[in-house]
């Protein structure tokens, strides 16, 4: 496991399933629509049970969640206290600023964890499944936007896991957080 401090908080690299690492806050890779679907969406309504989508169609906005944003419910069976479903961009090329929405996809998810009191959040590698956002371009969006967020607001998290589900996507981690960490002094 790959592992580096910002302002006093931890970011995590390692490979797994991210219904099975117990975390204050676990994040979704949905969609738009909050419906559910396959890869780790999939995942964490099977393994979290009904009790989600229950509460996800109480909340649902009218027009759904935009690109970028998300929303938080409880958790159900994960071991978690809450799940923030964000909404990571299709990729276009990158014709369409989608590096912007998947910052603020990250940004987001923080800023609700933090709002509820957690002290540890673990991401999956948002977009880069069903919606094709190449892999090290999204890891670097990811642990930029974390480690910013981090450096911003100092004690506001202790711990941000990243649950890489693949070993192609823990190396494209890796080799990310190696780079922004050798740049920065800290990524
Ligand atoms: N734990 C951690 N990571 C996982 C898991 C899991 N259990 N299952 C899949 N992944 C990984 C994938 O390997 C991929 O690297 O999560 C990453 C994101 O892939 P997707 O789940 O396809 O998410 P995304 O690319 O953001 O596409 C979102 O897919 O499932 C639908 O409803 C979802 O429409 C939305 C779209």
């Amino acid at each position: 496991m790959m592992e580096h401090t910002v302002a006093g908080a931890r970011i995590r690299l390692m490979k797994g399933d991210i219904t099975k690492v117990p975390a204050d806050v676990i994040v979704n890779a949905a969609n738009s629509e909050l419906i559910g679907g396959g890869g780790v969406d999939g995942a964490i309504h099977r393994a979290g049970g009904p009790s989600i989508m229950l509460e996800l169609n109480r909340i649902r906005p009218k027009d759904g969640c935009p690109t970028g944003g998300a929303v938080v419910t409880g958790a159900g069976d994960l071991p978690a206290k809450f799940v923030v479903h964000a909404v990571g961009p299709v990729w276009e090329g990158g014709r369409f600023q989608e590096d912007l929405d998947l910052a603020s996809a990250y940004k987001t998810s923080l800023d609700l964890a933090a709002a509820k009191g957690a002290r540890t959040v673990s991401f999956p590698s948002i977009s880069t499944g069903a919606y094709r956002y190449p892999l090290a371009k999204a890891a670097f969006v990811a642990l930029s936007t974390v480690a910013a967020f981090l450096r911003s607001r100092p004690g506001a998290l202790a711990e941000v896991d990243f649950v890489l589900f693949d070993d192609a996507a823990l190396r494209a981690y890796e080799a990310a957080l190696d780079v922004l960490g050798r740049e920065g002094g800290a990524p």
